[in-house]
This record gives C-alpha cells, sequence and structure tokens, in this order.
C-alpha cells in the first residue's frame, strides 16, 4: 500500500466539546481516519496565550480526549498526543521565529481580533507568535492537509509562508501544507445565536438525554410564530437547522410543510427533532462516557500517542538542526 499522506489538526483543551464542535470538526477527524495517516493532537500550550490559569487543563483534557474516543478516533490507526508532550514544538518554534519577520504576524487576522475583542492592552509575545507555533505544530509532522474551519485558513497561509521562507534560507526540509476546509453545517445554540460555551446555549456530547429535552425544548423558533394557530417558516427557525443535520425524509418534510401550515405545533416539531438527535447522539455519549469513567487509560493512550509523534519530530529536528548547521 502506499504511503497515506499525513493530515494534522490540533485543538485546545477547554473541556467536553459540544454539537458544534463535533459537526465542525470531530465528525471530519474521524472520517479522514480512512483515508490518511491522522495526526490529532491536544494544544494546551496554546491555552496559554489566552490566560494563565490552567487548574482545569488536565480534567479539561481528560474530557476532550474521552469525546474524542467516544466519536470514533481510533488510537490505533490515529496517532492522539499531547502538544507540551512532544517539547520539539517548542524548538521548531524558536528556529521558526528566528525567519518570521513580525510584519507576518501583526497581519494575522486573529491577532487582531483576540486584541480587539479581549480588549488586551499589552498583547503579549506568545499571542502574538500563537500562528508560529501552529506552523510548527503542522510542520513538524510534514503534514499534507490540515482540517480546519474558515478562520484558521491565515495560520495554514502563514505556515506555507513560514516553510518555504525556512526552505530558502537554510534547504528543503518542509513540504507545504493545505488547508481541508469542512462542509460545516450551520449548527445554531439553543437561544439560535451560534452554538458556542461562552454563550451557554451549546448542547455537549456528555449531556444526558434528559438535559438534551430540556434544552430542546424551550429552543428559540421562528420569532413570527407566536401562536399555535400562527404558521411558521422552517428557514428562519435554528430549530429546523438541527432538523437538517439529523432528521431524514420524510420526516424532514412533513416538519417543514406542517409548520408553514400550522399543522403541527412547534413542540411536536421539537419531539420529531429529539426521536431523531437522541439515538446517534445517545451512542457518541455512552462511549464516552465509558471512557471518561477510565481517566487513567485515557492518559496512558495520549502517553503512546505522545511517543509515537516525538519519534516523526525527533526525526525532523534531525533534519532541521542538520540543516541549521549550528552543532560542530
Ligand atoms: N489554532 C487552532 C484553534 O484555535 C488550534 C491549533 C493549534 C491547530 N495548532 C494547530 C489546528 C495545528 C490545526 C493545526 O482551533
Ligand atoms: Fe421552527 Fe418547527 Fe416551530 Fe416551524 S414548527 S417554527 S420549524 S420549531
Amino acid at each position: 500500500m502506499a504511503r497515506r499522506e499525513r493530515v494534522l489538526s490540533g485543538m485546545r483543551p477547554s473541556g467536553g466539546l459540544h454539537l458544534g464542535n463535533y459537526l465542525g470538526a470531530l465528525a471530519n477527524w474521524v472520517t479522514l481516519q480512512d483515508d490518511y495517516d491522522c495526526f490529532y493532537f491536544s494544544a494546551d500550550w496554546h491555552v496559554l496565550t489566552d490566560r494563565s490559569e490552567t487548574r482545569d487543563v488536565p480534567a479539561n483534557t481528560i474530557e476532550m480526549a474521552a469525546d474524542w474516543l467516544g466519536a470514533g478516533l481510533d488510537p490505533e490507526r490515529s496517532t492522539l498526543f499531547i502538544q507540551s508532550w512532544v517539547p520539539e514544538h517548542a524548538e521548531l518554534l524558536l528556529l521558526f521565529s528566528m525567519v518570521t519577520p513580525v510584519g507576518w504576524l501583526e497581519r494575522v487576522p486573529t491577532y487582531k481580533e483576540r486584541i480587539e475583542q479581549q480588549e488586551i492592552v499589552s498583547p503579549s509575545y506568545g499571542l502574538l507568535g500563537y500562528p508560529l507555533l501552529q506552523a510548527a505544530d503542522i510542520l513538524m509532522y510534514k503534514a499534507a492537509w490540515v482540517p480546519v474551519g474558515v478562520d484558521q485558513v491565515p495560520h495554514v497561509e502563514l505556515t506555507r509562508e513560514v516553510a518555504r521562507r525556512f526552505n530558502n534560507t537554510f534547504g528543503p526540509v518542509f513540504p507545504e501544507p493545505d488547508a481541508k476546509l469542512t462542509q460545516i453545517p450551520k449548527v445554531p445554540g439553543t437561544d439560535g445565536r451560534k452554538m458556542s460555551k461562552s454563550y451557554g446555549n451549546d448542547i455537549e456530547l456528555a449531556d444526558s438525554e434528559e438535559t438534551i429535552r430540556q434544552k430542546v425544548r424551550p429552543m428559540v423558533t421562528d420569532p413570527a410564530r407566536k401562536r399555535r394557530t400562527d404558521p411558521g417558516n422552517p428557514e428562519v427557525c435554528p430549530v429546523f437547522d438541527l432538523h437538517r443535520i439529523f432528521t431524514p425524509e420524510p420526516d424532514l418534510t412533513t416538519a417543514a410543510t406542517g409548520c408553514r401550515t400550522a399543522g403541527i405545533g412547534c413542540l411536536d416539531c421539537k419531539d420529531i427533532l429529539l426521536k431523531h438527535m437522541l439515538p446517534p447522539l445517545g451512542r457518541i455519549r455512552e462511549r464516552r462516557q465509558a471512557f471518561a469513567e477510565k481517566p487513567d487509560a485515557i492518559v496512558e493512550v495520549l502517553r503512546d500517542g505522545s511517543r509515537r509523534a516525538q519519534v516523526v519530530a525527533r526525526q525532523t529536528m534531525a533534519e532541521v538542526r542538520e540543516a541549521v548547521h549550528l552543532s560542530p
């Protein structure tokens, strides 16, 4: 069999994942395992660009990894690891920092956004360097593909420029990766805004069936449909966005038509949705719970993955050190 192309992606360990994280990224990670040599990691150093309070990071890492495994990431086929357990990433970042103009980093849109949104008065060197650390994460494994959302595309672009600059300066070591854009369905939260932990409108993979029901029942619908007898418009209803993801025909059309004709009420409509969304989420939840109950086994998976990642990282760093040509 021909050597499979490599895929690399990471997530910051911020605890259990929600439906938006799953449908926007994790489900795709799982699928990619069939065709690629996948490396997936917990970007724990990246947390420090946000805050120095790390008390909850270890538990958050376990919860996130439980979701990875529950959703079907297979540690036999994919290399699952923790960034800080492969400290070679830091050495590569240091060397990249020598060939990267500060202006390239100042121009990265996520940098400006973070400063504005979080009103950061004195941005750290680490925050400025965030995308460069990401470039080191990616290039360390000579990944061909980086599955990310559109917001991360500038980081992959920067990674390509850094690879080119390094290769021109020291010699050809790094291939240029490409972003692999995921078709991300619209995943609204229960209040109709984008699903996000910080809005408190999310449905988590760890949520029990009862919790999901309690979150879906009061969910925001077409605001024009005030009474049961008012016809509604599925096109503007966040509940219907979830229908599109979970509900197959003929129930999808039944819901849409029932809404437009006021043939069904919003609660009936949500029951149809629950009928289709609870079973697949139940399967993920049961598996993720089984893992979450054995945190030591999760740590072992990540330790083993980090060891395997480090073998690749050491190989790359040997080439890099040779190219940089410092040692007598
Ligand atoms: N920056 C990514 C995010 O915020 C996480 C990340 C860190 C990453 N390093 C990476 C993603 C390398 C892909 C490849 O979501
Ligand atoms: Fe939304 Fe369904 Fe109510 Fe229509 S019937 S407004 S699609 S919840």
